[in-house]
């Protein structure tokens, strides 16, 4: 892993932006690109900055499952609110999350991820170490597969929703698996509330309790956090 300590998010995504513009420099890309509040600013530069996307291609990581694309908190809506709208690219797909046959969704998410190897996936992280939807004690075989969202997760959300059998209880996530088959990986984590995962991820032994661990066995990753994310790392250059 290398691991990149910036001074803030506005310099950890211009990292970010230039290894996206390094790809696109010799080639159209494919581009597996998260959600959440991480990777925003790389979505902020890159909606302003003149990349041409158009032949190129994005795989996001997760959707809920019952939400529509245009239900504003749906990752479809998230998406095209953040980077879509600004920039098009050739195919985006997100899981559908309106398909209620989670065989099929999963089946069809990994023939496409087959079919277009990620060049590069921006991943973030969650407090307890998950990435996408995988949480704790997740398989590092996992694929693209349905998850039940933990009770904390659904009463955290529910606060976005009028009626709360309209709160998600399931998304669809790729799999721990899936994720490390990605080409090169871009992990980004800003402030003290991810600064224990982060020492989990980095100086802990690989465990199946920190999902973000696995990551110390993927041979191209950059880590790109702040002093806050990385306070409690011993070995930071
Ligand atoms: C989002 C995703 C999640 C987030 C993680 C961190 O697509 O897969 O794993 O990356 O929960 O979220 P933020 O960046 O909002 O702290």
């Amino acid at each position: 892993m290398k691991i990149i300590t910036v001074e803030d998010q506005l310099q950890g995504a211009q990292i970010a932006v230039a290894k996206i513009k390094k790809i696109l420099s010799h080639k159209p890309g494919v581009f597996g690109l998260a959600t959440g509040s991480s990777p925003l600013e790389i979505y902020r530069q890159l909606s302003q900055s003149k990349l041409d996307f158009s032949n190129s291609i994005s795989i996001n990581l997760d959707e809920y499952v019952g939400l529509a694309p245009n239900h504003p908190q749906s990752y479809h809506y998230f998406m095209k609110q953040n980077l879509f709208n600004s920039k098009q690219f050739l195919h985006s797909y997100i899981p559908d999350g309106l398909n209620p046959n989670a065989q099929e969704v999963e089946n069809e998410y990994e023939q496409i991820i087959k079919d277009h190897p990620i060049d590069l996936q921006i991943l973030g992280i969650g407090e307890n170490g998950h990435i996408g939807f995988n949480e704790p004690l997740t398989s590092f075989d996992s694929r693209t597969h349905r998850v039940a969202l933990t009770k904390s997760t659904i009463d955290a959300n529910a606060r976005f929703f009028d009626n709360a059998d309209e709160v998600p209880k399931y998304a669809y996530s790729m799999g721990i698996g899936t994720i490390m088959k990605a080409k090169e990986i871009v992990f980004v984590a800003y402030g003290e509330k991810k600064a224990k995962a982060v020492y989990q991820m980095i100086d802990e032994p690989v465990t199946i309790d920190v999902p973000a661990s696995v990551l110390q066995t993927h041979p191209n990753v950059t880590v790109i956090i702040d002093h806050k994310a990385g306070a409690l790392l011993k070995k930071i250059e």
